[in-house]
């Protein structure tokens, strides 16, 4: 080897190592290849079987791995249950009689457990991949998910409540509430493109279709029947036209002003945001490019690695 081969060897070192220090976190996809081979497999199982009886579940699946992520980190507190000494996190506002999907956790981690034959593979893990399988079950890309979370021994009531976007936000605080997270505007509409699945409860667009004047009339009125001024909290609309499909029909409704939430529609009233909604309306594979990015992003967030925290027996209970 001459002086500049080895230069450019070296060269190649330095930026994959500032590379892998920085850019990538400590998460692999490869994590459990050697502990634990036949988890993926494992986890997809259940979750297209839960997918198939029920459709609606991959995006209460997905809903639970951002639920987790935006509150202290992708750790596995929301699946933790109350104890004497800690408030659950599901009793926060954004969660309580709404998050749905603890039982579907509790059969893939046991069968995942009885695959490894040990408890080698976290309920923070679990998450991310069955996010990811529920978006491939409803016909959305797929991606290889980064994995080596540990799950964290406590919750925060208070941090979910605090933490999680809430449907009556304006887009600034949409936007300020993204960047709190080290996500960006883009990030932003991207991921609400999740809500291309699955549905809503009424109270919390019930505000929406009575006092918003951004929203197409004939459909306020449709909503109405479901959503009356009084009664009727927990009965559920789709929040798109297509809720068991990973489409774009998401951005075509908020340009026909259908958006279901409030939030949904202020994406609209945004420089950057209503120009990615309209993006992304027409261009499925940027779409789905950068939802994929944006959602490798959301499950980076302040994982506990290495010896922190700890790989649960029971994902709804520290051990
Ligand atoms: C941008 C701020 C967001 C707000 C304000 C918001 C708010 C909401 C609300 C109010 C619901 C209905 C809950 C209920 O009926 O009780 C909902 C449902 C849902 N959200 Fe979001 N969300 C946001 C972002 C996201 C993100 C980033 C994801 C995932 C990447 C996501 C995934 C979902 C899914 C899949 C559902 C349907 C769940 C089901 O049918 O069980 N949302 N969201
Ligand atoms: C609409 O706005 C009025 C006036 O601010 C408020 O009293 C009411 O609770 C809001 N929601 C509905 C569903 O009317």
């Amino acid at each position: 080897m001459n002086m500049h081969s080895y230069f450019s060897m070296f060269i190649q070192t330095l930026v994959f190592t500032v590379l892998a220090t920085t850019t990538f976190s400590a998460l692999t996809p490869n994590y459990y290849d050697y502990t634990c081979p036949n988890a993926l497999t494992t986890i997809e199982s259940v979750v297209k079987a839960a997918v198939q009886k029920e459709h609606r579940m991959g995006a209460s699946l997905l809903r639970l791995h951002f639920h987790d992520c935006f509150v202290n980190g992708c750790d596995g507190s929301i699946l933790l249950d109350s104890t004497p000494s800690m408030d659950s996190e599901k009793n926060a506002n954004p969660n309580i009689q709404s998050v749905r999907g603890f039982e579907v956790v509790d059969e893939i981690k046991q069968a995942v457990d009885e695959a490894c034959g040990k408890p080698v593979v976290s309920c923070a893990d679990i998450l991310a991949v069955a996010a990811r399988d529920s978006i491939v079950a409803l016909g959305g890309p797929s991606w290889n998910v980064r994995l080596g979370r540990r799950d964290s021994k406590t919750a925060s009531r208070g941090d979910a409540d605090t933490d999680i976007p809430a449907p009556f936000f304006s887009i600034s605080q949409l936007i300020k509430n993204f960047n709190n997270h080290g996500l960006n505007e883009k990030d932003l509409v991207a991921l609400s493109g999740a809500h291309t699945i699955g549905f809503s409860r009424c109270v919390q667009f019930r505000d929406r279709i009575f006092n918003d004047t951004n929203i197409n009339p004939y459909f306020a009125n449709k909503l109405k029947h479901i959503c009356p001024r009084q009664g009727g909290d927990s009965n559920l609309a789709p929040l798109d036209v297509t809720p068991a499909q990973f489409d774009t029909s998401y951005f075509s409704d908020l340009i026909k002003r259908k958006g279901v939430l409030h939030s949904d529609q202020e994406l609209l009233n945004g420089g950057y945001t209503s120009a990615l909604v309209r993006k992304y309306r027409r261009d499925t594979k940027t779409f789905y490019k950068d939802f994929v990015k944006s959602m490798i992003k959301m499950g980076n967030m302040k994982p506990l690695t290495g010896s922190q925290g700890e790989i649960r027996y029971n994902c709804r209970k520290a051990n």
